[in-house]
């Protein structure tokens, strides 16, 4: 089972908290101790983004928080769901109503007691890889080039006529319809397999109340048209970064940043506070998520020469792997980068929401998170890169080979979104160049926010060292 038309593609992110009492009292904070950074001085046109305090929590109580927790209660009445997706291959190995739904979902009981399928944040944050599904690995498949807005109304009519309109299970339906109304035609990508959550925040944020994030149906600011693409980023690399976001504008408290996609459905701060318990828990286990080992054969000459190669022109900005870990984080200047500009320059254009967020629940308070707007991009810790195609912080770049060779980076290029299709030459996807876009299924460069330039620091390499660089990659 891998795509669920009706459901699947109009569930964004709805994180309805529980009545549940709140266990146990927060943690202090501890600083997790930085890893070590080759050089004091930063390179030129790169900015040392410091270690903030945050809060320490269990991995274990995180991870079933995540896949079976009722942190989301709003959503389609569980006997319609299951109905719907039919036989489900469990493959998180849950138990209980879990056990019935596909991995997206947790079967979790509303307010008003009606059991429901909610959409959890696996969504987006679990791909397939080779046929096997990889927790933490970002979705790079799904299609958010649709308008989804009919298949909700369809969902909404299908719910009142079958159980009529006042029952409990509309009523326990009725903050997910209204909030995936209002997303669905304002987040609509050009492209398949880029991911428009960044909008999805800002669309969220203008319908809540800053001071108690209560919903109001009327948005409280304009909203910007703009549709700024992401790839989704691995989970795993959370656990070296200080800063959250490919253009680092999560700072402060990790765990109160996280969850700030439950602005959807939520009832009010008081629920917030409630959810918010559970994120330190939530981030321990995206911290102690390990990335996927390369499959194939490595050839061992190759990788101890690319290694070197790598240290003299990458570990300045990735760090350096194996042995002596050490990570900078460092937020290259878009000047030096030259990738495409739009997600990290749009920041600065979406004022009110930065505002609006960081005077709200979220930005106040004893572990505060906040938005802060950057002229650049974090160069990212590269851990499990061969599994993470397509590159660069949009997706543009179909595989390793041509993000290290600009000159080779197709303009418009199109894959079959198999997950078995991966290509072990060039390392990433499978792909036909094509001539032109104007297809959902082709990645366009030409378009804003889609550029595969810029990132050039591949091009001076020979072709044998740029092979073996590649090979030193794969082993990270
Ligand atoms: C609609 C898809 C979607 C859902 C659902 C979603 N995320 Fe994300 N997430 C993204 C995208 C896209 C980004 C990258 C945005 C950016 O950096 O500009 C991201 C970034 C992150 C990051 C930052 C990673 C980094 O390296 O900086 C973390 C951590 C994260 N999400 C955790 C979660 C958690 C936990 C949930 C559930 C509570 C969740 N996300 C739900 C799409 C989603
Ligand atoms: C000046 C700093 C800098 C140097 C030097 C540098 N990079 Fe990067 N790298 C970055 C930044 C910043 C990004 C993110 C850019 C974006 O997403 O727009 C990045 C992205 C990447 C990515 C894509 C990661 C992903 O999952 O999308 C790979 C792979 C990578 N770099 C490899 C390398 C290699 C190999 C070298 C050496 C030849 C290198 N980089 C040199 C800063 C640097």
């Amino acid at each position: 089972m891998r795509r669920f038309l009706l459901l699947g593609a109009s569930l964004i992110l709805i994180f309805i908290a529980c009545n549940k009492e709140s266990t146990t009292e927060t943690p202090s904070p501890v600083t997790t101790p930085e890893l070590p950074i080759l050089d004091t001085i930063p390179p030129t046109g790169t900015t040392r983004i410091p270690a903030t305090p945050q809060r320490s929590g269990d991995a274990n109580k995180g991870r079933e928080y995540l896949i079976t927790g009722d942190y989301v209660n709003s959503g389609p009445p569980l006997a319609l769901a299951t109905t719907f997706f039919g036989e489900s291959d469990n493959l998180l190995d849950r138990e209980g109503d879990n056990a019935d739904l596909p991995y997206q979902f947790n079967a979790v009981t509303a307010s008003n007691g009606v059991s429901v399928a909610a959409p959890n944040c696996l969504t987006c944050h679990a791909e397939f890889l080779n046929g096997q599904l990889i927790l933490g690995l970002g979705d790079n498949t799904v299609d958010y080039s649709q308008d989804q807005g009919g298949q909700t109304q369809l969902l909404t009519t299908a719910i009142n006529s079958f159980y009529g309109t006042n029952s409990p299970e509309a009523v326990a339906y009725e903050p997910f319809r209204r909030a995936t109304e209002v997303i669905s035609e304002a987040t609509i990508t050009a492209v398949r397999g880029v991911n428009p959550a960044g909008k999805l925040a800002v669309v969220l944020d203008a319908h809540r109340n800053a001071s108690d994030l209560s919903w109001s149906e009327d948005p409280l600011y304009p909203i910007p048209q703009d549709v700024v693409p992401s790839d989704v980023p691995a989970w795993w690399l959370t656990k070296k970064k200080n800063a959250l976001y490919y253009a680092g504008i999560g700072r402060g408290d990790h765990a109160k940043t996280i969850m700030a996609a439950s602005v959807l459905t939520l009832q009010d701060a008081e629920q917030a506070a409630e959810i918010d318990t559970h994120f330190p828990d939530v981030l321990a286990f995206l911290k102690s998520i390990e990335p996927p080992i390369y499959p194939e054969i490595t050839d061992a000459i190759r990788v101890t020469k690319g290694k070197d190669i790598f240290n003299i022109h990458c570990a300045k900005c990735h760090g350096t792997y194996g042995a002596i870990e050490t990570y900078p984080n460092l937020l290259v200047d878009l000047e030096n980068i030259q990738t495409d500009p739009l997600l990290a320059a749009s920041n600065y254009g979406l004022g009110q929401f930065i505002d609006s967020y960081n005077n709200s629940w979220f930005g106040q308070g004893e572990h505060a998170a906040q938005l802060v707007p950057t002229n650049g991009y974090v160069a990212p810790p590269l851990d499990g890169v061969w599994a993470t195609a397509p590159y660069l912080h949009n997706g543009a770049v179909p595989t390793l080979e041509d993000l290290l060779n600009s000159e080779q980076r197709p303009t418009y290029w199109e894959r079959s979104f198999d997950s078995n299709d991966f290509d072990y030459q060039k390392v990433g996807w499978h792909y036909q160049e094509r001539t032109t876009g104007g297809d959902s299924n082709i990645y366009d460069t030409t378009l804003p926010g889609y550029g595969n330039t810029g990132h050039f620091y591949g091009d001076k390499l020979s072709v044998s060292d740029r092979g073996d660089l590649i090979e030193y990659l794969k082993t990270l």
